[in-house]
């Protein structure tokens, strides 16, 4: 284990510690003195205190080292905005940047690309100049998807990787935990401070038999889904056993892993084979093969680990499926699917089929489809619905390309995208039907949510395998099943389709194709990054001002939220996402979709100084302007939903001090504490209902101390004499330092400094 491998071909300095990891585990193992899954073994080798680490999954918060960071070219931006703000030299943790989501799908590949990239412009611009200065790896648009990019290059056995994008768990299918995360956990890394995460519990899998014929490994996560639904994976790790594991390549492990992320999992994880090492030898990773090899029996669970939970599927039974429309957990097996269909009366019709996307983009995905698509061809038959390839990756595309599928797809009457998110995250100019006219799409993608890739909320769009995207799409009919149904061929004789079948690896190794990837230069200190001070996407974030010392008084509450408060409430996405790269711009978002308790309405609040009522962003800057530090009152779970860091940001950008709940939703409140804010809740809940909307309050700050509560003085605005309530928090040591600094960013800075 004393070897020195480095994490990939692409990165010098970088090598994997199975040597730390392995001393880790032992001192973990002898304090726990139980035998481990899988997961647990990569989470724990991966303590930043693995003496003193309170482990109880479920339960404790982990801190921990992460391998590597990964971020998208929509999140990080501001994340790679505010590591600025640290005024660090560069990175302190291997990072790269993948520009995969802003590429809108119109004609095809090549014209997409260059119209994205003119569109763009400034964010590539940001994004290039920001990672050559900071040591980032960074590819360019058309390299690729991201889990793609990640499979291909930096998975590795055993690694954990912290990525700003739900599917990240996509690198499961190499042995590596893969986890989604927002903006802030990533600058936490990159910025060198630990990562926390709550000790996930942990789901075993246990695979049996071995597929064959139309059935694909996206059948087993559609079947996982239908079983644990959207929610049944939340807080835990999905890890996968049993004899069926070998059988399946390292690529559909990969689909399987990243689809875990529609149940809601933190990630999902395969333990390490001779899959893996096959994958990792045809992308000239030898090296990491067998070294993973030679700590093999730390690259999976325990014998007699055990598991939350159990689920059991035989591979050799297992049908192939159908989710949706609308929701990934709908599961319907292809033998019930036509009469779902018509019970339910969805669009018979097909009129999309997409294959692609970072969930199905591999060599093995994409020449079993091919064979469909050949096997059509030589009936005479051509795509019926309209069909869309999105390859995962340069070097699948160049790989395709060379080898002939992708020339089957056109010939099939096919549309080639750029190498890209395309229709995956609606960035899909689609024609064919108007908005508002429901019809039927299916796609070899993960997420089907109402509106998700073509902005109808009429579109039914169903996930599937690539082999049964191409099926349906030469029937064009949601009816049709491949293993019991003839098709006519072009004389009118009928005929049935052939099972599919394909490689899992392209006899003649991968064709990397264009070169799309930057690596960051040599002599980084002459590098400028670019931001147009005009820009209307991005601004410099300029550091937050430390607190005062003072107690804050007489402050007027902003809004007194009632009700669900969740992030979208805080910072709505939608249009909005294209400002998330300009503080400034996207805090216009801020709390209007907050439900105020003084009128029942959204976005609309009084301001206390003039007495109108305005629009909370435009009240919040008329404070700010005239110096008065302001708060919010909520209620239960405050900041539930995601880990957009932006519901922190924004709040301490328009001058907010405090926000005092009924309770946080844990994410939010350990974000808005980063940014410099005190989270505050109500030791007694009942206090809520105490406060009026129009009062004022005094927060003595100067009273914040670990364990102990803080003081609210309250005036009421009717007169009556004031009244004291206790508020209490969570803050420890560290993070009151956070507070004093202004932001947990200011902290880093000044300790970097000393
Ligand atoms: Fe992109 Fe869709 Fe995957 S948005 S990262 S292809 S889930």
């Amino acid at each position: 284990l004393d070897k020195k491998v480095r994490q990939n071909n692409l990165e010098e300095g970088n090598f994997i510690n199975y040597k730390k990891m392995s001393e880790n585990l032992a001192i973990v193992r002898s304090r726990l003195n139980r035998p481990l899954t899988f997961a647990e073994k990569i989470l724990y080798s991966h303590l930043d205190d693995p003496h003193g680490q309170e482990i109880e999954r479920g339960v404790s918060y982990l801190k921990l080292r992460p391998d590597r960071v990964a971020c998208q070219d929509a999140t990080a931006q501001m994340a790679i905005l505010q590591f600025i703000s640290a005024g660090m030299p560069q990175v302190a943790n291997p990072t790269t940047v993948h520009c995969d989501h802003l590429i809108e799908a119109q004609v095809g590949g090549v014209k997409d690309l260059e119209r994205a990239v003119s569109i763009n412009k400034e964010v590539y611009d940001f994004l290039s100049s920001a990672c050559a200065k900071y040591n980032i790896g960074f590819w360019k648009p058309g390299s690729g998807i991201i889990h793609q990019i990640i499979l291909e290059n930096y998975a590795f056995p055993g690694g954990l990787l912290i990525g700003t994008d739900s599917h990240t768990p996509n690198a499961g299918g190499l042995g590596m935990c893969a986890i989604g995360v927002g903006g802030a956990d990533a600058v936490d890394v990159m910025a060198n401070l630990p990562w926390e995460l709550k000790a996930p519990k942990v789901i075993g899998v246990k695979l049996t038999g071995a597929m064959s014929g139309w059935t694909a490994p996206k059948d087993v996560i559609l079947k996982v889904a239908g079983i644990l639904t959207v929610k049944g994976g939340t807080g835990a790790i999905v890890e996968y056993f049993g004899p069926g594991v070998d059988t399946i390549s390292a690529t559909g492990m990969g689909t399987i892993c990243n689809m875990g992320a529609e149940i809601g999992a933190t990630t999902s994880l395969f333990p390490f084979n001779q899959q893996m090492q096959d994958y990792l030898n045809a992308t000239k990773r030898k090296e990491i093969g067998d070294f993973a090899r030679s700590y093999a029996k730390e690259l999976r669970a325990d014998e007699g680990a055990e598991y939350d939970q159990v689920i059991e599927i035989n591979l050799s039974e297992l049908e192939p499926h159908i989710n949706g429309p609308f929701t990934p957990d709908l599961a319907t097996p292809i033998s019930k699917f036509s009469e779902a269909v018509k019970a339910n009366g969805w669009p018979e019709e097909l009129k999309v089929g997409l294959i692609g996307s970072c969930t199905n983009s591999s060599y093995e995905d994409m020449t079993r489809a091919a064979s469909i698509a050949r096997d059509a061809l030589n009936h005479g038959l051509k795509a019926k619905s309209a069909f869309v390839v999105t390859p995962g990756s340069e070097q699948i595309r160049a790989t395709i390309a060379r080898d002939g599928q992708l020339k089957t797809f056109e010939e099939f009457g096919g549309i080639v995208l750029a190498n890209a998110c395309g229709p995956c995250i609606g960035q899909w100019d689609r024609r064919d039907v108007k908005k508002g006219e429901a019809n039927s799409i299916i796609s070899s993608y993960n997420r089907n949510f109402t509106g998700r890739n073509d902005g109808n909320p009429a579109t039914h769009s169903f996930v599937t395998s690539p082999d049964l995207v191409v099926a349906m799409s030469i029937a064009g009919t949601l009816h049709f099943n491949p293993l019991t149904d003839k098709l006519k061929d072009k004389d009118g004789n009928e005929f049935m389709l052939a099972p599919p079948s394909g490689d899992g690896l392209p006899a003649a190794g991968y064709d990397p194709g264009q070169n799309t990837y930057q690596p960051p230069p040599k002599d980084r200190a002459t590098v400028s990054v670019q931001v147009s001070p005009s820009s209307d996407r991005l601004q410099i974030l300029s550091p937050f001002n430390a607190w005062d010392g003072k107690d804050a008084l007489s402050c007027p509450i902003l809004i007194k939220a009632q009700g669900k408060t969740t992030t979208d409430h805080i910072s709505m996405a939608g249009p909005w996402l294209k400002y998330r790269g300009h503080l400034d711009n996207i805090s216009n978002n801020m709390l209007i979709g907050a439900i105020n308790a003084a009128n029942g309405e959204a976005n609309k609040v009084k301001n206390q100084t003039t007495g109108t009522w305005d629009a909370v962003p435009t009240v919040a800057r008329d404070y700010k302007a005239k110096g008065i530090k302001w708060v919010v009152i909520g209620d239960w779970n405050y900041g539930e939903g995601s880990s957009r860091e932006h519901a922190a940001l924004e709040p301490r950008h328009l001058g907010g001090l405090a926000i005092i709940t009924r309770s946080f939703a844990r994410i939010h409140e350990t974000n808005l504490k980063k940014q410099g804010m005190l989270p505050l809740t109500f030791s007694d809940p009942a206090d809520y209902d105490k406060i009026q909307p129009d009062d004022k309050v005094d927060i003595l700050c100067t009273e914040l101390a670990v364990g102990k509560p803080v003081t609210m003085r309250v005036h009421p605005a009717n007169g009556g004499s004031p009244f004291e309530v206790k508020l209490s928090h969570t803050f420890n040591e560290a993070q009151i330092e956070w507070f004093k600094n202004g932001s947990a960013l200011n902290t880093m800075a000044k300790n970097a400094k000393h």
